[in-house]
């Protein structure tokens, strides 16, 4: 990978309360936990911290309140040199929050949008020249689907490569579906937008019954069995998954989509991207915190930097491998 890819990150920003406990709460019941913690977070802001770290040039268009959280989120992303210009700051309107509990090796997590929730499709429109400077598009569905619809439609009309997390996921309109290069959906996402089922064999068709609904190429996240990809007229393709020792999965799936996202503006080939996004995931879920775990690229050059030792003892051992994406 020589080029430094341009990358255009359109999505959520979110402070994560992340409560720590030794197990989840029943129905009705009041537990003591054992920690918390306030990190960055939001799946877009999340999947501009992981492609900037690993050394794309990265821009954050969203919405922030004008708020202590909303300020913070901010200067969070400028301490990795993400260009935050287009981060609004919206008056009167909460900055959004993810109540996170993270218990038995699992979390649960509730978002309140805030301003994420005003973000519109006018705003980017004011931004298309700004977008256009970029070689990728990187979206996810944590901002009003209007927007998401139209930051596709402005990356495809400006020629760029445009990738869409489908997460949270919710059935999409073939006319997004088909400005969309890559959709990284997992396999409950990819459920939800085929309406079939995605188990055993059903993976193949789903994969192949949203390959029909308009993007160029389908990348699924499989847990355990890693990840698999289908392009038109080509075969399924799977890429196995690393085992590591896990600490949070909270942000995993964000990990991947920047490393992708990262791996494919820097002009690697699918497959290379694929392996590069599943190792940047690995190593993002043996840290606390979505945005905190997310690796550098000096982490990933295994010979030699810190993340070696840990990630040699646990790469691709054959009884079982772990992949955090699911
Ligand atoms: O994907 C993880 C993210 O989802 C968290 O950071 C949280 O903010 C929620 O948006």
């Amino acid at each position: 990978m020589m080029t430094k890819p341009r990358i255009v990150v359109i999505g959520s920003l979110n402070m994560d309360i992340v409560v720590e406990t030794s197990r989840f709460p029943r129905v009705g019941e009041t537990l003591t936990g054992e920690q918390v913690h306030f990190i960055p977070g939001g799946k877009g802001a999340n999947q501009a911290v992981a492609a900037a770290r690993l050394g794309g040039q990265t821009t954050m268009i969203g919405f922030v309140g004008d708020d202590m959280f909303g300020h913070s989120l901010i200067e969070s992303l400028q301490q990795d040199a993400i260009h935050t210009s287009f981060v609004r700051k919206v008056k009167g309107k909460a900055t959004g929050i993810a109540s996170i509990i993270l218990a038995e090796s699992d979390n649960q997590i509730v978002v309140i949008p805030g301003a994420n929730d005003h973000f519109s499709p006018e705003h980017l429109h004011e931004l298309e020249a700004v977008i256009a400077e970029h070689d990728i598009v990187l979206v996810q569905l944590e901002i009003p689907l209007e927007t998401a619809a139209a930051a596709c439609e402005i990356g495809k009309k400006a020629g760029k490569t445009v990738i869409l997390n489908p997460a949270p996921a919710r059935p999409l309109p073939q006319s997004m579906l088909s400005c969309v290069d890559y959709i990284t959906p997992n396999r409950l996402e990819l459920a939800t937008l085929t309406g079939l089922n995605t188990s055993g064999d059903g993976l193949q068709t789903a994969m192949e019954a949203l390959l029909d609904m308009g993007p160029r190429c389908i990348v699924t996240t499989l847990g355990e069995e890693g990840s698999a990809y289908l392009r038109k007229g080509e075969t399924l393709r799977k890429v196995p998954a690393f085992r590591v020792p896990v600490v949070d999965t909270t942000g995993a799936g964000d990990a991947y989509n920047g490393g992708l996202a990262y791996a494919l503006g820097a002009g690697s080939e699918l497959e290379e991207a694929v392996a590069f996004a599943c190792k940047v995931s690995a190593i993002a879920v043996t840290k606390l915190g979505a945005q905190a775990g997310m690796p550098t690229s000096a982490e990933l050059d295994f010979k030699g930097s810190p993340g070696y030792f840990l990630i040699s003892c646990f790469f691709r051992i054959p009884d079982g491998p772990v992949n955090p994406t699911s």
